[in-house]
């Protein structure tokens, strides 16, 4: 039987359709992270080639104790996109007496399940969830029965190298503003470093990436009624040195049409739908990018390899 699209449908296949009449054609990637791409994202963050989840992890560990420090006593900790909120337990460990952990994320039902977990395991700390998409608004904590006089906002995972730089750095002042103007941010990214390093870590031996990178050609099959042939296209991580990016392609293998509802798509042979930009940064131009809108970096740790880098920043008096 045939489904009547709801209106979020209607929404997201506007939008899909957008991005691939554009040129070069683009697909969001927030559209990764179906069920099977949350679990596929998970299975890359273990894959030797991938080291930003090891490096953050170094960091959180190594440097717990002088991260602690520089946060100080009974803070409330802000995090944005929190997920499993997996990373944040060692900071939370690290931490003195934090009085609150806010995770924000847009999967509510992911949230409230870490939620739980998180209660069990921190039974003294108060744990308010707050399911939104802080990409179009911030959360306000002093409308949340949390403290606000401390307050960190945490963005992990150098999740802010998929912003555009003026987007990120807006992002940035945004995320800041959440404590007032005694409110921190601290937040990773990603460094640059040597093409074939970055191009391996998004193009891992076992194909993990490449599965998660199609897998949104079979999403957009299920959810929007494609008839995208995922063998027909195959995965490509390239190094921008000049954009200073990684960026992830999709590449039709042959000339073929791609129906979608309605919609008819034609690709040729090589044409390439991007689905992901990752920034990399050096750790002077990501403090830059912070000066630009009015923050002052802190703090900054490094984790053994010099590979990643996690920052705290504060609004300049
Ligand atoms: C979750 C955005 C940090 O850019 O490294 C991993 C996503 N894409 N492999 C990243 C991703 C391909 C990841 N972030």
């Amino acid at each position: 039987m045939l489904m009547p699209m709801t209106e979020p449908d209607r929404s997201l296949r506007d939008e899909v359709l957008a991005g691939l009449a554009a040129r070069p054609r683009r697909l969001h990637c927030k559209l990764f992270y179906d069920l099977e791409g949350s679990r596929l994202f998970e299975e890359i963050c273990a894959q030797p080639e991938y080291y930003l989840t090891r490096s953050e992890i170094d960091i959180l560990t190594r440097h717990g104790d002088d991260i602690a420090g520089a946060l100080g006593e009974n803070v409330t900790l802000v995090e944005l996109g929190s997920g499993s909120s997996t990373k944040t337990r060692l900071l939370l460990d690290a931490l003195d007496a934090p009085a609150a952990y806010v995770p924000v994320d847009i999967s509510a039902e992911f949230l409230d399940e870490s939620a739980a977990s998180l209660r069990a395991a921190y039974p003294r700390l108060r744990i308010v969830p707050v399911a939104a998409d802080f990409t179009a608004a911030m959360p306000a904590v002093d409308e949340l029965d949390v403290p606000a006089e401390r307050v960190v906002t945490f963005f992990s995972g150098s999740s802010i190298g998929n912003f555009e730089p003026s987007a990120a750095s807006e992002l940035m002042a945004a995320a800041a503003e959440i404590g007032g103007a005694d409110g921190r941010l601290l937040i990773a990214a990603d460094l640059r470093k040597e093409g074939h390093v970055l191009e391996a870590a998004y193009d891992d031996a076992a194909g993990i990436t490449a599965a998660f990178n199609l897998n949104i050609l079979a999403r957009l099959n299920r959810d929007l009624a494609a008839d995208f042939d995922v063998d027909g296209f195959h995965h490509r991580a390239v190094w921008n040195a000049d954009a200073s990016r990684i960026e992830m392609h999709i590449v039709s293998r042959r000339p073929q049409r791609v129906r979608l509802g309605d919609a008819a798509l034609d690709f040729g042979e090589g044409e390439v739908i991007v689905s992901e930009h990752c920034y990399k940064y050096t750790v002077d131009g990501f403090a830059e990018m912070g000066r630009s809108v009015g923050l002052d970096r802190e703090a900054l740790w490094l984790d053994a390899d010099g590979r990643y880098s996690l920052h705290l920043f504060r609004q300049a008096p």
